[in-house]
């Protein structure tokens, strides 16, 4: 469904859009299925913090000390940040007074989520103190905090200037020379500004004739020093990254339903050492510009998160930002990523304004004379050496221009014009970003990617696109990712959220079991170490480097030569009744693979041929026939490598009813049929009723579907399902006439009407947690249902399918799990059966 209608979108999209700079390309191409998916009980070495606060979203990392600290709703915190979660942490409870509250209250605002004193700034100030600001009941405080003894000061600065009053406010902020640089929404009123406060010289934004910001609400700054290794003297500037309402030449595309709540993206710079002017632009920025950020228009104009990378070194910093997608249906969720380079940037800033015209009331490129020295440019060498030895020096002509010109003329496009990762079904809420050195001695960017509903998205810049090598659920409950930061030294990653702050590793090189894995990863933390056949974080190994085999740029080749490449999969046996089906699980441990059967060493199976129906997790035999049996090979077909993950020895045997009495207990007993009969006529004799029998069925992972209605599978990896068999029988049997046949092992049960299940839980399953429900269908508000985002399965479960309505020629899903799940999902209503419990028989 998605698939269909994905492409129809985007030509409604394109239909509506109005020429602009034309960044739009098929969509499709450019959406990447994250490799693998590890579910929240999949974590590993996963590390938590959570204490009475909530709002756990300012997050501080100070590599020197080893400390994360932390800003929440009404405390700040000091964790380790080797272990967050080893009870050895410090907390200042701050919170605002009653009597605050209550004014708060009283003011209109609502005392359940705004009326407390939320920590929004959060950084060092100097050698010995932290600073921080909380929104503080609508009444910003601010504080400089004894780092060592993390105790709150006896008196407190006004917050004002550098603080949101209302907690929900983009907000950033940064110290630089001990100067706060903030930008947000102040005051009541809610005025967004750029603002440098704690400095000699304070400074904000101009509001007349021009406002410089409209509506801005800020995602990301950081300090660029442009001033190292400049050859002219250049200043270091700051650079400001927020969504704001568009002025009225951009409301060209008529994407937007009101021209007037048609919001862009922006970046805006101001310079370092800018004093402000002397008359003109007294206390105001004179080296303001801004600039509109082009993601992929129309679509995508919501500034989501924005990080940087190098920032130390101007010539090679580059900034990665999500876009989220900006659309009448509110039900339609998609993000992009982007890359700008600062030297796109700069040039812009180079390059021609724009301009108010009062008669026409709109903004238009601006065609005068430009005066010199050049308007809203930091103070050089070549200015110094003209006389202008700060801003206040500059000619009233120039601060005039500025004053009336903030806006640059043409926009800034992404690395090579396009995004590299455009992704459905997802709202990426933060990222950050790490350059990561392979042994090969090339660097990759490495993009941590927070969404709105608790996962973890973890890509490999390539070129023109993104390898997303994993998704993550970092949390059982949706929640929004809120804030991420990266420590190397820690080898960790930390997640800030509403509820708690998490920490994993950055990579977990461990669950790729074979080389093939290993590079097919192309996690560049990843490598194969050939001399103790196990793939390893290249950054903490001790092996040497050159040995190692890592395939970023392909992803497929150095496993040829190596002579172990990962343990073999165990021959399983499978013995059926003629014109039983019988599904041979295989799961497919990545997204990104295609399972391929083979017969008797040779033969490819296809879907719907001869019996056969391949899913994304077992192949499925339906009505067998002597000629099924024989040995079946499950590989794994992906970037152009083939491995076999199961094997399975099948064998059909003619369905002669003959009697002996067992107990279908132990997971052992693979009852022959005549037993099963037996066992079955006994059940009848002694109640005649419908046994229901619990069994196991481990839901675990979401699977998202993917939207193009071929096969995405969310597996849950290798790990844990590796283990020996533990096959017990148990059976689904909601209002099943014949049912009293249930009593097998579940290969071979036949006879049976109407649509029964019976269902085997796998081999080695762990403990099974509830099953959580799909979610129910979404309606668009055009009328389509979609499809559940994601899909839920049972972790490593096999069964029978028995007499499926109709003739079993393959419909719809792929993956049968899916289809079982529904069912089962439709039976609950409907019956007792609420709990599945592996015990019950
Ligand atoms: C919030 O205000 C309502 C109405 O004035 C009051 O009943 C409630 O107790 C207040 N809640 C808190 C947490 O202060
Ligand atoms: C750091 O700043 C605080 C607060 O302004 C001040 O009390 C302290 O003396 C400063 N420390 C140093 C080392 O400058
Ligand atoms: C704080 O967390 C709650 C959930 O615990 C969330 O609803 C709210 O939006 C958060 N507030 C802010 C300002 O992030
Ligand atoms: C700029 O600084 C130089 C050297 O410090 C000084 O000689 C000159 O007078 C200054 N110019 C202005 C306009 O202040
Ligand atoms: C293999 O060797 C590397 C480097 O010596 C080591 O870090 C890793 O733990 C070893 N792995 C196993 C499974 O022994
Ligand atoms: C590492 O391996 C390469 C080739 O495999 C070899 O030439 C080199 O001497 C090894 N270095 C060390 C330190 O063992
Ligand atoms: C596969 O091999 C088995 C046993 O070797 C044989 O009975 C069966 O007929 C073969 N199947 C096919 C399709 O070749």
């Amino acid at each position: 469904m998605w698939g269909r209608l994905w492409p129809l979108l985007l030509g409604v999209l394109a239909a509506t859009a109005v020429p602009g700079p034309s960044l739009r390309r098929p969509s499709l191409e450019l959406d990447a299925t994250p490799r693998m998916t590890i579910s929240y009980e999949e974590l590993s070495g996963t590390r938590y913090f959570q204490a009475q606060a909530q709002n756990y979203s300012t997050l501080l990392l100070e590599e020197a000390s080893a400390r994360l600290l932390v800003g929440a709703r009404g405390a700040l915190f000091s964790l380790s940040a080797q272990d967050i979660g080893d009870g050895a942490h410090k907390e200042i409870h701050w919170e605002a007074s009653p009597e605050m509250q209550s004014k708060c209250h009283q003011k209109g605002k609502n005392n359940l989520t705004e009326c407390f004193n939320h920590v929004r700034f959060l950084q060092r100030l100097n050698a010995t103190h932290l600073y921080a600001c909380g929104t503080h009941a609508f009444q910003p405080l601010c504080a400089a905090i004894d780092a060592e003894a993390f105790t709150l000061p006896s008196s407190f600065e006004e917050g004002k200037e550098k603080c949101p009053y209302d907690p929900a406010r983009g907000f950033t902020g940064l110290v630089i020379d001990g100067g706060l640089y903030t930008a947000t929404r102040y005051e009541f009123r809610s005025i967004p500004d750029i603002r440098r406060s704690r400095h000699p010289h304070a400074l904000r934004t101009e509001e007349a004739p021009v406002h410089w910001l409209n509506d801005a609400e800020f995602v990301f700054s950081v300090l660029v020093r442009e001033s190292e290794a400049s050859v002219v003297g250049d200043d270091d500037k700051v650079y400001y990254f927020f969504t704001e309402r568009a002025a009225a030449e951009e409301g060209s595309s008529s994407f937007s339903p009101s021209r007037s709540s048609h919001r862009v993206a922006r970046v805006a710079r101001v310079c370092k050492g800018d004093l402000g002017g002397k008359k003109i632009l007294q206390k105001k920025w004179t080296s303001f510009l801004k600039a509109r950020l082009i993601c992929h228009i129309p679509q995508y104009e919501k500034l989501r998160g924005v990080c940087s990378l190098d920032a130390e070194r101007a010539a090679h910093t580059r900034f990665y930002a999500a876009f989220s997608l900006t659309t009448q249906w509110k039900t339609l969720e998609a993000s992009a990523i982007c890359r700008f380079d600062l030297a796109e940037v700069q040039a812009v800033f180079s390059g021609p304004y724009m301009e108010y015209q009062d008669g026409a009331r709109r903004w238009g490129r601006y065609e005068g004379g430009v005066p010199e020295p050049r308007p809203g440019s930091c103070i050089t060498d070549p200015l110094r050496s003209r006389g202008f030895n700060s801003s206040q020096d500059l000619p009233s002509l120039v601060l005039d221009f500025v004053k009336l010109h903030p806006l640059m003329a043409r926009p800034v496009v992404p690395t090579r014009g396009r995004p590299l990762l455009l992704k459905r079904n997802v709202r990426y809420t933060h990222l950050t970003a790490i350059p990561v050195s392979t042994p090969a001695g090339l660097t990759y960017d490495l993009l941590f990617l927070g969404t709105a509903d608790g996962w973890i998205h973890k890509a490999v810049v390539l070129g023109p696109g993104v390898h997303i090598i994993e998704e993550t659920q970092v949390f059982r409950e949706p929640q929004s990712v809120d804030n991420l930061v990266i420590s190397p030294r820690q080898h960790s990653l930390y997640v800030g959220t509403p509820s708690g702050v998490i920490q994993l590793p950055l990579s977990t090189c461990f669950r790729y079991q074979s080389c093939y894995d290993c590079i097919l990863a192309r996690d560049p933390y990843c490598s194969w170490n050939p001399s103790n056949h196990s793939c390893v974080a290249t950054t903490t190994t001790t092996a040497n480097r050159t040995s190692l085999i890592q395939d970023i740029e392909r992803g497929n080749r150095g496993c040829e030569g190596s002579s172990r490449t990962g343990p073999l999969p165990t021959l399983k046996t499978r013995s059926v009744l003629q014109g039983d089906n019988v599904l041979l699980p295989c799961d497919q441990p990545s997204n990104l693979a295609r399972a391929l059967w083979l017969l008797n060493g040779s033969r490819s199976l296809s879907d719907g041929q001869d019996g056969y129906r391949v899913g994304v997790d077992g192949l499925l035999v339906t009505d067998t026939q002597p000629e099924h049996s024989g040995s079946y090979g499950c590989f794994a077909e992906e970037n152009g490598l083939r491995t076999l993950l199961a094997s399975y020895s099948l064998t059909v045997r003619p369905a002669t009813p003959a009697p002996a009495p067992q107990a279908p207990a132990t997971k052992e007993a693979r009852l022959a049929p005549d037993v099963k009969l037996l066992y079955v006529l006994a059940i009848a004799a002694l109640g005649g009723l419908c046994l229901i029998l619990a069994f196991s069925l481990l839901y675990v992972a979401c699977l998202r579907r993917g939207g193009r209605g071929h096969r995405r599978k969310y597996s849950l990896g290798r790990a844990g399902r590796a283990g020996g068999s533990a096959v017990q029988l148990q059976t689904v049997s909601g209002q099943c006439p014949g049912e009293e046949d249930e009593g097998d092992e579940g290969e071979g049960a036949g006879g049976l009407e109407g649509s029964c299940l019976q269902i085997i839980p796998g081999e080695g399953a762990p403990a099974p947690p509830p099953p959580p429900p799909p979610p129910p269908p979404a309606e668009l508000t055009n009328g389509l249902v979609a499809l559940p985002s994601r899909l839920r399965r049972m972790n490593g479960s096999s069964y029978v399918l028995l007499r499926q309505s109709g003739d079993g020629v393959p419909t719809g899903p792929c993956s049968f799990a899916e289809e079982l799940s529904r069912i089962l999902e439709k039976r609950k209503h409907t019956q007792l059966v609420e709990q599945l419990d592996e015990s019950a028989v």
